[in-house]
């Protein structure tokens, strides 16, 4: 959570911070700030608001300088105000700093730097570091680097820091641990960045930081990593970029969740292409392919994930079970942590992550791997901490993901997960050679099926607009489409913040069928290869105590269109990949009820796109 944004080069530092604040903004959106310095003087601007407020309030100050910083934030210590808001001054009012991450032990350092006559204008744990390292410069007479250095060696918790001095205008000093860091590396100037969105029109080279590394960037000098803990010298990979502008601006649509929604016909086929070959009757995935062994002998398979991505795990269980014969447990990440859970190396990991930054699930790959368990990420964001930290791994290839609700990185992720379970299923002789094939060339399908999908888009709307003053909606689903009844919840409640529970379709009777009255919307998925009679049976009941039914059938359905209150079709597919098209059209329906209520979409209320901290 927080973005933070750098620049130091021969440009105006300005346009340049606002604008990869802007792109940074889908990280926290609580307050942004941004300091420039103009080789005398600081000026710094700050505001609780979004960007847009921040650019407003930057008219007070002078925005010349080629050296900035700037923050957007997700609150964790200290309420979103004014005051709070990053880029945080030292007491002399030399050093400046932002910082996304949290310091646990900030109020015994804040103690005894108070007993040292320093004062705080904020609630923050980043003023604490910035005058911490102040502090370390006085007593230990050393330059801003080294201060840096020992000062982070002090404090407990996660960090991705950019920092400056007012005697040093050529350097700005960047480290990081548990948030992510990069630097994009141009002729003559540098961008700090949490991705590389900031910078991608300006150079395609950047350096990742690992954790526990620091670096000095100076004008005019070659890049040089140290480690934290112990000044060993740590040489910079400079990876080249792959991302473009086009993939990281809204491209005509009113919404970056509008957008990736459209996208995932595509999305869905650059996640198999090069993979999936019908025509030969292959799977092809490296991380795979030379891990097969651990995969095929595995006692279990553990999924560890958060939120969606928690949603495609439990899509992924149904799938390899069912198809693959592996057993397997989808866990909370959060949960899985610290639970002492029993892990042997026979266990297979795998971590499913869209940002491949989120602190609980990045925690428990951690806690696998040190019982031995080998650990398989599949994330969406290339070279991120989750991706470097598993043992192996498959990309989702969806391309960035900017609205705070996802969509495309759930289709993708279950897309990835699917050609798994079909190559091990196939491996370990669970498939006959015809079955296997027509999994694939059915999987071939989904791209066409999922534009065909998205065509009910009006009349999503429609359904929209009846239900949106709602205060209560139930999601059903069974077997695959559980947890599309789980994801289609939770997409309602992120963005239009209307109460949404998902529940199995049969355990309506063991509770929530007491909710049901006239007023209750129930949004059901009934297509016909999922349990299609005992669904119908279940939404009979509901009929029956007068809840309003919308319902997402296969195309013809007859039985379910004349019980239900309004019917979305969706194209035919087999019953293990009904989860990808089930979804578009409950996704479409949080959509345009947040729209009509005046919801921010990309940015609701609360969230954060990377949740960085536990
Ligand atoms: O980046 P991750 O996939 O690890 O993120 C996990 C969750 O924070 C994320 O899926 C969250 O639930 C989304 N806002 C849901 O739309």
């Amino acid at each position: 959570m927080c973005g933070i944004v750098g620049y130091i080069g021969h440009r105006d530092a300005f346009p340049i911070v606002i604008k990869g604040l802007q792109r940074l903004e889908y990280r926290g959106y609580d307050s942004a700030g941004i300091a420039l310095f103009d080789g005398n003087n600081i000026n710094l601007s700050k505001t609780k608001g979004k960007v847009e407020d921040l650019k407003d309030k930057s008219k007070e100050i002078s925005l010349a300088g080629t050296l900035g910083i700037g923050h957007t934030r997700w609150a964790t210590h200290g309420v979103p105000n004014d005051v709070n808001s990053h880029p945080h001054y030292s007491n002399s009012g030399d050093l400046v700093i932002i910082h996304n991450g949290i310091i646990e032990n900030y109020e015994s350092i804040k103690k005894a730097l108070q007993n040292r006559d320093y004062t705080f204008k904020s609630d923050t744990d980043t003023e604490v570091l910035v005058n911490l390292i102040e502090e370390v410069q006085k007593t230990e007479g050393v330059k801003l680097g080294k201060a840096v250095q020992i000062a982070l060696n002090q404090v407990v918790g996660a960090y991705a820091i950019a920092v400056f001095d007012k005697k040093k205008p050529d350097e700005i000093v960047v480290a990081k641990l548990g948030s992510p860091l990069a630097i994009g590396v141009g002729e003559d100037e540098f961008f700090i960045a949490s991705d590389a969105s900031p910078f991608i029109e300006f150079t395609n080279n950047a350096i990742y930081l690992e954790d526990e590394e620091m670096a000095i960037v100076r004008l005019g000098k070659e890049i040089k990593l140290r480690k934290i803990k112990n000044d060993a010298v740590a040489y910079p990979n400079i990876l080249e970029l792959q991302m473009n502008l086009e993939e990281i601006e809204k491209g005509g649509y009113d919404h970056f969740m509008l957008k990736e929604i459209y996208e995932q016909p595509r999305a869905i086929m650059d996640t198999y292409r090069g993979r999936l070959l019908a025509d030969q009757g292959i799977i092809r995935m490296a991380g795979i392919d030379q891990n097969i062994e651990k995969f095929v002998n595995a006692n279990r398979i553990i999924i560890v994930a958060c939120g969606t991505s928690w949603h495609a795990g439990l899509v992924a269980e149904y799938i390899f079970e069912d198809l693959a014969r592996i057993p397997v447990e989808v866990e909370y990440a959060s949960e899985f942590r610290y639970r002492n859970p029993v892990i042997t190396d026979k266990d297979v990991l795998i971590a499913i992550s869209q940002s491949g930054e989120t602190a609980d699930t990045l925690a428990a790959i951690k806690l696998a791997k040190e019982k031995g368990a080998f650990v398989f990420g599949v994330c969406n964001v290339v070279g991120s901490s989750i991706a470097r930290e598993s043992d192996a791994g498959a990309y989702t290839h969806a391309g960035p993901e900017i609205g705070v609700a996802s969509t495309k990185a759930f289709t993708t992720q279950i897309t990835v997960l699917t050609l798994i379970a079909l190559k091990l299923a196939k491996e370990k002789g669970e498939f006959s050679g015809s079955k296997f094939h027509e999994y694939l060339t059915e999987l071939e399908t989904i791209p066409a099926k999922v534009e065909k999908a998205l065509k009910s888009n009006d009349l999503v709307e429609t359904v929209a607009e009846v239900y949106k003053d709602s205060t209560n909606c139930l999601y059903l689903g069974r077997g695959y489409n559980f947890p599309v009844a789980l994801e289609g919840a939770l997409k309602l409640k992120e963005i239009s913040y209307i109460h949404a529970e998902g529940y199995p379709a049969a355990e309506m009777k063991h509770g929530p069928i007491a909710l049901i009255d006239e007023q209750m919307p129930v949004f059901v998925i009934a297509t016909k290869k999922g349990h299609y009679e005992k669904v119908v049976s279940n939404i009979q009941e509901i009929k029956s105590r007068k809840g309003k039914i919308i319902a997402i059938v296969t195309e013809g359905d007859v039985q379910v269109k004349e019980l239900a209150d309004h019917v979305i079709e969706i194209p035919e597919t087999l019953e293990s990949l009904t989860p990808l098209l089930t979804t578009i059209p409950l996704q479409l329906l949080s959509y345009h009820i947040a729209v009509m209520r005046n919801c921010n979409v990309d940015q609701p209320r609360n969230l954060a796109k990377s949740v960085t901290v536990e």
